[in-house]
């Protein structure tokens, strides 16, 4: 079949799931439609497990304008939604004062299913009161096609129904937290903060697919039912207060790999428009008034990627080289190593990447694989995101974490494995 019918039906398939989800929209508002009883924001949050969400969740606590905090998560056969989520504040060095604040109540939730998975008198609880709703829930998996980002999509659908349902004058503000992904193929100079109606921006991955549509569902349903919502797209997040940056993620894979093959990748000209955690969500939640449909969320001011890489190799004790040199070695350690496979990919985790940086072409786009994004608006509406800047201290910070949590090893293992060789 020729390439462009596959790309042709791909769109239509991708077309087809959204269509699903913006049908039927409810039209008009509820006939009660009372003056909100509430001084202060009420906030359904989702996710707040995840690294992202309970950093959302640290700031709206702190915040004097927030009221209350529904957080909003699914549950687990291991263990009880409080513990998870005082453990993941421990983990991801969120603030003291933020463990069991009294404005947030944990809420076991199944999003995808009516009524979110809650009994009626809470569900309508949250909906009479709720006056935002900060979308961050979502499945983050590379390898999954789109049709296993149903629930996700389900999910956010139905929390869309449940602000459009809201007796209150003011229809509550939607935020949908989406990705820079979700606009991967851009070819202009600069994507803009806007809707893209063209759904191959987003092909390649089930993951960046699944969050165009999320923001189309969003925008649809703004343009149907007067919901007002903003899209996020929010770049790479590049770790916590504490350093903790998760393992399983690309360049912390790339970072431990330099170890075994003794390089990390440099790609010249390339920077990094990376975010940390915390400031993200701080910014994110400053974001949950304006009226712009879409926003971006990554740094202005990117740090030079063969700064930041330089850090880390000095760090380790190891060189830069070109990133195409640096990804044949990774495919030949791959394909030819010695050790046994699983050993290799314990050894060298950037492997289990490899087809993601195969379809990264790093030499057209300066960012990482990604378009340059346009942030004029999202520095309108937070001026401080123009501050935000990768740091030597940040890089040492996640080192440090990855050392303490034996990720990499001790510099003095480190220096002793050496003089060996
Ligand atoms: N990290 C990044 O660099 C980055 C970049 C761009 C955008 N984002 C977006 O930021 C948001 C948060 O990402 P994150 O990095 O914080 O991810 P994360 O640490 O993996 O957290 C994901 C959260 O979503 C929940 N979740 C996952 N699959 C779900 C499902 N099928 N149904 C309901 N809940 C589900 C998780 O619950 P459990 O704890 O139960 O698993 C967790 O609370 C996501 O929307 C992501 O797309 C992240």
């Amino acid at each position: 079949m020729a390439l462009s019918d596959q790309c042709g039906d791909h769109t239509q398939r991708v077309l087809d799931i959204l269509s699903r989800f913006t049908s039927a929209f409810p039209q008009g508002r509820p006939s009660a439609v009372v003056q909100g009883q509430t001084r202060g924001d009420v906030i359904l949050v989702t996710g707040t497990t995840g690294g992202l969400g309970c950093n959302i969740l640290a700031h709206l606590c702190l915040d004097p304008h927030v009221k209350k905090i529904y957080a909003l998560n699914r549950s687990s056969p291991h263990k009880g939604l409080e513990e998870r989520q005082v453990e993941i504040f421990k983990q991801r060095g969120v603030l003291e004062d933020c463990l069991n604040h009294p404005k947030y109540q944990l809420v076991e939730a199944r999003l995808s299913e009516p009524l979110l998975g809650l009994n009626t008198e809470l569900y309508t609880e949250i909906c009479e009161s709720v006056t935002h709703i900060i979308h961050s829930a979502w499945s983050i998996n590379l390898v999954k096609p789109l049709d296993n980002f149903e629930d996700c999509l389900q999910g956010t659908r139905n929390l869309i129904d449940l602000a459009v349902a809201s007796p209150q004058l003011t229809i509550p503000k939607f935020v949908f937290v989406s990705s820079i992904s979700a606009v991967r193929n851009y070819s202009g100079v600069s994507v803009p903060e806007e809707p893209i109606p063209d759904p191959s921006v987003c092909f390649g991955f089930g993951y960046s697919e699944s969050k165009w549509v999320g923001e189309q569902i969003v925008y649809h349903a703004s343009q149907s039912t007067g919901l007002r919502a903003t899209s996020v797209r929010v770049g790479i997040l590049c770790g916590d207060r504490n350093g903790h940056w998760n393992t399983s993620e690309l360049y912390p894979s790339v970072v431990k790999s330099a170890l075994e093959l003794r390089y990390l990748p440099n790609t010249e000209d390339a920077l990094l428009p990376w975010i940390p955690t915390f400031e993200a969500a701080g910014i994110l939640c400053a974001m949950r008034n304006s009226e712009h449909p879409v926003l971006h969320l990554e740094s202005p001011n990117p740090a030079v990627w063969s700064e930041v890489f330089g850090m880390l190799a000095k760090e380790l004790g190891v060189s830069l080289m070109p990133d195409d040199v640096w990804l044949s070695l990774l495919q030949d350690y791959s394909n030819h190593g010695d050790l046994p496979k699983a050993e290799r990919r314990a050894r060298v985790p950037a492997i289990d990447f490899i087809p993601y940086l195969l379809d990264v072409d790093f030499s057209t786009y300066r960012y990482q694989g990604y378009p340059h994004v346009d942030t004029s608006k999202a520095v309108q509406v937070v001026p401080m995101l123009k501050d935000i800047r990768i740091t030597e201290e940040m890089v040492t910070k996640w080192v440090n974490h990855w050392r303490e949590i034996g990720f990499l090893p001790r510099k003095e293992t480190l220096r002793a494995v050496r003089s060996k060789l």
